[in-house]
């Protein structure tokens, strides 16, 4: 049996976002393509006696049960239909993902613990109820379950594959404050409302901004001027595709060559500026385990 198990957890960008209404369970119709990069965290799961443990050196992470990491193991538990809370496992969590950033760390490390946990404590599940488990947990971790490109709807966790993009090199930047998601599909709402109000004055607005691909990026931009600059600078130094990524706060560049990339990067230096490749679905499944 074994003792340990390590994973790579990869982030996501969104290459496009659009918000098309607010549901009955209070979640956001969505349409998004994900698209799996390179960047990730290093998940070790290793057997230990006593009670399950995560371990960071980020302070910032949660090592309580509020943690993704820590739900999932409860989700792997329901499903082998145990009805113990989680023990005898510590996780260790190299943290490479930024936190709140939009680029789907936390769903991306809850994804990969149902699926190593689901592993170790040997539970066997079939694949709608992994799906089921993920969706669960978040409305982003059923697509992580899977990574490439692939569209999704409903809360984002109703999925179609697509076929991989062509590989691109990413440039993620990401600002030093964090957005929580909840926030930016409130001001999605407030935004709706003012518009509606608006519109009962003065016919047709055109509440779509012009070439912006993620219709939360207006929102958080008029919070965080920063947003709006760090796409205008990616478009200035070349890349063939510019945005934010989720409900932010990373923006990210698309470049077809690596030198040009790490070119833009240089430009834009900040902390937190990542070079990454993008990933395929094959890709994904290949990595996890290295
Ligand atoms: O599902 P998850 O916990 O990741 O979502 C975080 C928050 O984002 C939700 O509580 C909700 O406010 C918002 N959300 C939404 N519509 C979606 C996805 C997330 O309103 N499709």
């Amino acid at each position: 049996m074994a003792r340990s198990l390590t994973v790579h957890a990869f982030a996501k960008i969104n290459l496009d976002l659009r918000v098309l209404g607010l549901r009955p369970d209070g979640y956001h119709e969505l349409r998004t393509t994900f698209q799996s990069i390179a960047l990730a965290d290093r998940l070790t799961f290793t057997r230990v006696r006593g009670p399950f443990q995560i371990e960071c050196d980020d302070p910032a992470f949660p090592g309580d049960h509020t943690n993704l990491i820590w739900k999932a193991a409860q989700r792997a538990l329901a499903l082998a239909r145990r009805r113990e809370q989680p023990s005898g496992i510590r996780v260790r969590v190299e943290k490479n993902i930024p936190m709140q950033a939009g680029l789907g760390g936390g769903s991306s490390n809850g994804a990969a613990a149902l699926q190593a946990l689901c592993r170790l404590w040997k539970v066997k599940t079939t694949r709608g109820e992994l799906q089921h488990a993920a969706a669960k947990l978040g409305a982003d971790v059923p697509y992580f379950l899977e990574g490439g490109t692939a569209l999704g709807f409903h809360r984002g966790d109703l999925l179609v594959p697509l076929d991989d993009i062509d590989p691109a090199w990413v440039v993620v930047v990401v600002p030093e404050f964090g957005v929580s998601t909840k926030d930016a599909f409130a001001w999605w709402d407030q935004a709706m409302k003012e518009g509606r109000e608006r519109r009962d004055r003065q016919d047709g607005l055109n509440r779509r901004a012009k070439n912006v691909s993620n219709d939360l990026q207006p929102l958080v931009a008029k919070r965080h001027p920063i947003v709006g600059k760090l796409v205008r600078a990616l478009n200035k130094e070349g890349a063939f595709h510019a945005s934010l990524s989720g409900s932010g706060s990373a923006v990210f560049g698309l470049f077809s060559r690596r030198a040009d990339a790490q070119a833009a990067a240089r430009k834009l230096a900040g902390p937190r500026t990542f070079v990454t490749p993008t990933l395929t679905r094959a890709g994904c499944r290949r990595l996890a385990a290295k």
